[in-house]
């Protein structure tokens, strides 16, 4: 390789894991930053080491990202177990790639600092500033209704992503690169910087100069991942307004640290404080403004009397010493608790007979008016049958329908993907309307919005009650109590049950297989049976 003893004798080795592929829009930079990072490893007497680990390009993976992320987790973990590694600098930021690279240094627990990729620069068309995700499925709604012709959205395609870096809307990626931050795993205020800015770069060589000084004091990541650490966690997501995905993210991250999340400390700490990041989708800005207004530290020190600020984090300083004399520059684009943009924080937990174990929808994301809706039952029995029959006017749908996916779950789809957004009817795109209720055992894009209710579990192809709803049957959606109930009776959904078959396995072998035997329901966090923190794995032997 071109070495000589004296590069490498006696100092750390650090591997640099690199998701940087070709395929995914979001890393273009991270050939760049991987050289920047190595810089700073050698400055601190380090040796680094750049090692490829599998790309989740959130843009263009089949059938989702998500299908994925345990397997990068797992590939992670086996990575940093078998090389001599005494560190490693995770980089990532494109959605999946984040929990997957946490997960897996998490239970390899090796010395580890997060490099997160930065958000791209804001969008701009016809002097409008575009959000990635957000933007995109408002004008696709209005393409849909005849608003918008093949030119404009074409226009429109490529004005909306124009520099590397994850999606600058506070979509899944800005979501779980700030909480991973809130955790102690990334440098202070790294989260928040965009992707293109120079002081990216700069931070790069600071990563690779501090894991070095982690690898030396063998800072291991379960040192700092703690039931108070997730606690600032989740505080974050919610004064964020953060992805729904996070909840299923952080569920198997603490998980990976021998913690036991549950959905209902999401929903206790949603209660306790408002939205403050008005970013799109539920707000105005993007992450460019949010980094020009103080970033994350900023919004930390906005709700400072919620985290617990002794949890240690990579810097070798406590979380709240990060985020002494951190200021808000524009307090429009990060409020003040007493002005937030909602009265709670980003996600609510509902539960009922079509939901007993949970599911979650973003309020501050949808129509208010149908937070409280009660409606008859338009039900597809998975996507194909979705796309398929949708857009019939002979359906007859009207705006008080809710409109009900079935098999779309973790083993249903599978991977869960992110359809949750179910689409509205052309017809009633035609008439105006922008917003139904729609419930499925999907997920949806943090950049995604609208009354959907996401991730029910169980999941309708292993049996759950959603697989028992038949079309015109009455469901109420109550989001202030909380609440996703069918009106059909005990016995009626008895005799379906009984009649109930669960749809063939759809993999006999591979990934695919290992996938449906192992993969947990989204309030478990969608990870592997096999990968949940246990007994820690023996070290290899050497022969
Ligand atoms: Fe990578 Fe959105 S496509 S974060």
């Amino acid at each position: 390789m071109g070495y000589n003893t004296e590069d490498f004798k006696a100092k750390p080795c650090i591997g640099i894991l690199n998701t940087w592929s070709e395929m995914n829009n979001c890393h273009t930079h991270f050939r760049d930053r991987a050289e920047e990072v190595k810089r700073g490893v050698w400055q601190a007497g380090g040796f680094p080491i750049e090692i490829p680990v599998m790309s989740l390009s959130e843009s263009f993976m089949k059938p989702t990202s998500m299908y994925y992320r345990n397997l990068l987790a797992l590939e992670v973990e086996e990575t940093l177990r078998c090389y001599p590694l005494d560190g490693t600098v995770l980089m990532g930021g494109c959605d999946k790639t984040v929990p997957a690279l946490v997960m897996g240094a998490t239970s390899a627990n090796i010395p580890s600092i997060f490099l997160p990729s930065g958000p791209m620069l804001k969008g701009c068309w016809k002097g409008e500033t575009l959000g990635s995700g957000t933007d995109m499925w408002k004008y696709w709604a209005e393409r849909q209704a005849g608003n918008l012709c093949e030119d404009g959205w074409n226009e429109l395609e490529d004005s909306i992503a124009r520099s590397p870096g994850h999606c600058m809307t506070m979509g899944t990626a800005s979501t779980m690169t700030a909480v991973v931050e809130a955790l102690g795993l990334c440098l202070p205020g790294s989260t928040s910087i965009p992707a293109v800015h120079s002081t990216h770069a700069r931070m790069a060589s600071a990563c690779g100069r501090r894991i070095v000084d982690l690898a030396w004091d063998k800072v291991s990541p379960r040192e700092l991942l703690t039931e108070e650490s997730f606690h600032n966690a989740i505080v974050t997501d919610m004064a964020l307004g953060g992805s729904t995905n996070a909840i299923v993210h952080l569920i198997a991250m603490a998980g990976r640290a021998g913690i036991k999340l549950s959905l209902d400390q999401f929903d206790e700490i949603s209660q306790q404080l408002g939205v403050i990041a008005n970013i799109r989708p539920c707000g105005e800005y993007v992450m460019e403004d949010f980094y020009d207004a103080g970033g994350i530290l900023a919004l930390l020190s906005q709700v400072k009397d919620h985290l617990n600020l002794d949890c240690p984090t990579v810097s070798g300083e406590s979380l709240g010493k990060n985020i002494e004399g951190a200021e808000v520059f524009n307090d429009d684009v990060i409020r003040p608790l007493s002005r937030s943009l909602s009265k709670a924080g980003g996600t609510f937990v509902l539960r009922g007979n079509l939901a007993p174990d949970g599911c979650v929808i973003k309020p501050t994301a949808a129509d208010e008016k149908l937070l409280h809706h009660s409606g008859p039952a338009a039900v597809f029995s998975d996507y194909g049958d979705l796309k398929e029959r949708i857009h019939d006017e002979s359906l007859a749908l009207t705006a008080d329908h809710i409109i009900v996916l079935q098999n779309a779950g973790p083993i249903g789809a599978p991977g869960i993907p992110e359809w949750g957004m179910l689409p509205i009817p052309n017809y009633l795109l035609k008439q105006g309307i922008r917003d139904m209720v729609r419930i499925s055992d999907a997920r949806m894009s943090g950049t995604s919005y609208g009354a959907c209710v996401l991730h029910i579990a169980p999941e309708s192809a292993i049996g759950g009650p959603l697989a028992l709803v038949r079309d015109g049957d009455q469901i109420e959606l109550n989001v202030t109590e909380r609440r996703l109930h069918m009106d059909v009776s005990e016995e009626e959904l008895a005799k379906r049950k009984a009649e109930w078959k669960p749809r063939p396995a759809r993999h006999q072998r591979g990934y695919g297989k290992l996938y449906a035997d192992e993969i947990t329901q989204a309030p478990e966090g969608c990870d592997f049976k096999f990968l949940h923190q246990g007994e820690d794995s023996p070290e290899p032997d050497i022969f």
